[in-house]
């Protein structure tokens, strides 16, 4: 109940925020001057990165040259897309930028939507409280960037306590001198008193790092109502920004994602605390993060036909189709199910999912072997439905 009451509220503002997006000026001329009227596309795909267009930082199934096709000769882009992922950990905006280097086109920070990047919505309610953001990367940079005040890294906060983790002494890969030195702002950061000011939300932007020390770390957090070695208190609320028990990265078979850590946390924090673990995790399936797709979307085909007129209704631009082209069905293909039309489930062999034929469980409504025979499906079809010229 909780859980769903938190997502309308975030699902309307996300509505709100997405149509007041704008493209740089150069991107939306670009748009403008190559679509006429009679061409703004009906249709707009989804990519998942992790297993559809990259293994680690390498391409796969031939995603450079499939995601070249969307783009007219110029460069400027003809196909509405973006990308949908459960990973995270950087800004938008240099995640856009790493993408456009290891794919070759251009992508703007508009079209990358991560894991964490619901978590903006709940600025209001936590603007001026001290939270604790965890992952891999920056998660406290990204949290900075939607507008949190005060925010502290998992390792900054327990940089502050010592004898926290007994055993960091035995991890060579970086000792608590070394977050000292690399925090070095325990007498000159006044953004908060780690002893007195209690953390009033933590965050799990992306993959946790060192799971033992923060699984440790969070249990003081969130038994103690945010005062790390003091009296019990209320759990703070705890935000996960996927649950993807595994994904599919660059070692041949699959890791363990987000989801497999909520469990170790939540199983273990249910056993040394007498009421059970509160949380929320956002990402894909949930079905507002397809229909924040949906608006973020149509938003790019308003920067593309900026003069013209858009069946508003509150939702913008009409698609009568958007692909999401995903390689976990539990994630992807259950979430554009739950999303229902007009979302289209394409499911890569590239990726967790290796079957033969199609999912049992979630089933798609089209099995490929790559992202570029995703890409060249969409637009056969497109183009036989279609007079423009796509
Ligand atoms: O950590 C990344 C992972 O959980 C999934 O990424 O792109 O497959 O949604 P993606
Ligand atoms: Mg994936």
């Amino acid at each position: 109940m909780r859980l769903r009451l938190a997502l309308r509220a975030a699902a309307r503002s996300a509505a709100k925020v997405s149509q007041k997006i704008s493209a740089p000026e150069i991107f939306r001329r670009s748009y403008s001057q190559l679509h006429p009227q009679s061409e703004r596309p009906s249709f707009g795909i989804a990519f998942d990165i992790d297993g559809v267009v990259l293994r680690g930082r390498t391409p796969i199934g031939g995603s450079p040259q499939a995601l070249r096709r969307l783009y007219g000769d110029d460069g400027t882009l003809k196909i509405p897309f973006l990308f949908l992922t459960n990973g995270g950990g950087v800004t938008e905006s240099k995640r856009a930028l790493e993408l456009s280097e290891l794919l070759g086109v251009h992508i703007s920070p508009v079209q990358v939507v991560q894991g964490h990047s619901p978590f903006k919505e709940l600025v209001n309610r936590f603007e001026d409280e001290l939270i604790v953001a965890v992952g891999k990367g920056e998660p406290a940079t990204v949290m900075s960037e939607y507008g949190f005040k005060k925010v502290l890294s998992i390792d900054e906060h327990a940089s502050y306590f010592s004898d926290i983790d007994p055993l960091s002494p035995y991890k060579q890969w970086k000792t608590k001198q070394m977050l000292d030195s690399m925090y070095n702002s325990k007498e000159v950061n006044p953004r908060c008193n780690v002893y007195s000011d209690r953390v009033k939300g933590v965050f799990v932007v992306s993959d946790p790092v060192d799971w033992g020390r923060d699984i440790q770390v969070l249990c003081d957090i969130l038994k103690t109502g945010g005062l790390p070695g003091k009296e019990k208190g209320h759990q703070p609320p705890l935000y996960f920004a996927s649950d993807d028990l595994e994904y599919q990265a660059a070692f041949p078979s699959e890791r363990l994602g987000m989801g497999a850590f909520r469990i170790g946390l939540q199983s273990i924090f249910n056993a040394v605390h007498d009421s059970p673990l509160e949380y929320t995790s956002f990402g894909k399936p949930n079905p507002f993060v397809f229909k924040n797709a949906e608006a973020i979307l149509s938003n790019l085909v308003y920067n593309m036909y900026p003069h013209q007129e858009f069946a508003m209704e509150g939702r913008g631009h009409t698609f009568t189709t958007l692909y999401m082209i995903g390689d976990n069905p539990k994630v992807d293909i259950n979430g554009a199910l739950k999303a229902g039309r007009p979302w289209f489930s394409i499911l890569t062999r590239t990726g967790v999912f290796r079957g033969k034929d199609n999912d049992t469980q979630f089933p798609a409504d089209l099995v490929v072997d790559t992202v570029e025979e995703a890409i060249d499906h969409i637009l056969r079809k497109e183009c036989s439905t279609s007079s423009s010229a796509f």
